[in-house]
């Protein structure tokens, strides 16, 4: 945060409690003009004067106080505590994501893989089984010039996808699917498996590629980094396919002595 935000916010903040002043939020997402933080209890009674506060020295529309992210469609649980609007408009690496927070989640430390993606390499079949609202498609569309199935089953996020794809311009590029990924058919040079449980999917990402790469993600605990190659390895073998692993990224410290990684796969 710049040492002159800080200033104005606890200037503004001045009357609350001092054990509430001494540990107000350092670190903070900022989401299209959407500012989300992380409070603690003893916040609690003042999180309407904090969110204010925040919300005029940020110069955004709406605080939203950070909460967990949860289920299958990992929809966000956050509570507004200043202005009241969820939908916003977030550019990054000129890519513009439209999306209500609301709804659907947007997970600011993935943005160097969103990054890493847009330059893989052109012109590919690609299959991104848990698209959301384009977090992976769009980059991998726009900037490899891939053509790219986009499979999503929440319809929220499938109507941001679909808004997006045409918001950035690569309908001719990209086919979203209102879909379990499980009941899609097709093939793919590369599939795309961005879902804490994409374990669970592993099978059927192994159909969509005959020769190509999976790029795998895993949620695993510290010193278990064993526990996803194994399951890479035991699935290829039931189903006949040869993998190697070309490489491996920490993408973010996912909760304590968790991390979210990614590996690329090649099968043949
Ligand atoms: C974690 S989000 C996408 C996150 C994104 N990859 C990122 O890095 O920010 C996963 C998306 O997969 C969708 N999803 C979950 N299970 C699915 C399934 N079986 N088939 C298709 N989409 C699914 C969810 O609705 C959600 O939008």
């Amino acid at each position: 945060m710049e040492p002159e935000t800080r200033r104005t916010i606890r200037h503004s903040l001045s009357s609350l409690p001092v054990p509430v002043l001494q540990d107000l939020p350092e670190s903070f997402e900022k989401i299209g003009d959407i500012l989300v933080i992380h409070l603690k209890s003893h916040h609690t009674p003042f999180e309407s004067e904090i969110g204010e506060a925040y919300k005029r020295a940020f110069g955004v529309q709406t605080v939203l106080r950070k909460g967990r992210i949860h289920g299958e469609y990992r929809i966000p649980d956050f509570k507004i505590i200043a202005g009241t609007e969820t939908m916003t408009i977030h550019k990054e690496n000129n890519i513009l994501y439209h999306l209500d927070l609301s709804k659907v989640m947007f997970c600011s430390g993935n943005i160097h893989e969103r990054i890493r993606v847009s330059t893989f390499p052109r012109d590919e079949e690609v299959v991104d089984m848990f698209a959301g609202i384009g977090y992976f498609t769009l980059p991998i569309a726009k900037y490899c010039h891939s053509r790219v199935q986009a499979l999503e089953k929440n319809e929220h996020a499938y109507h941001f996808l679909c808004e997006n794809v045409a918001l950035n311009r690569v309908t001719h590029l990209v086919t979203p699917h209102l879909t379990d990924c499980n009941e899609y058919e097709g093939s793919a040079d590369r599939v795309i498996m961005g879902h804490p449980k994409a374990h669970t999917y592993l099978e059927k990402a192994f159909t969509l590629v005959d020769r190509g790469v999976l790029v795998y993600h895993e949620f695993v605990p510290e010193g278990r980094i064993d526990r996803a190659t194994e399951r890479l390895a035991d699935t290829a073998g039931k189903i006949g396919k040869e993998i190697t692993i070309e490489g491996m990224r920490r993408i973010k410290k996912y909760s304590p002595g968790v991390w979210h990684i990614v590996f690329d796969v090649s099968v043949r």
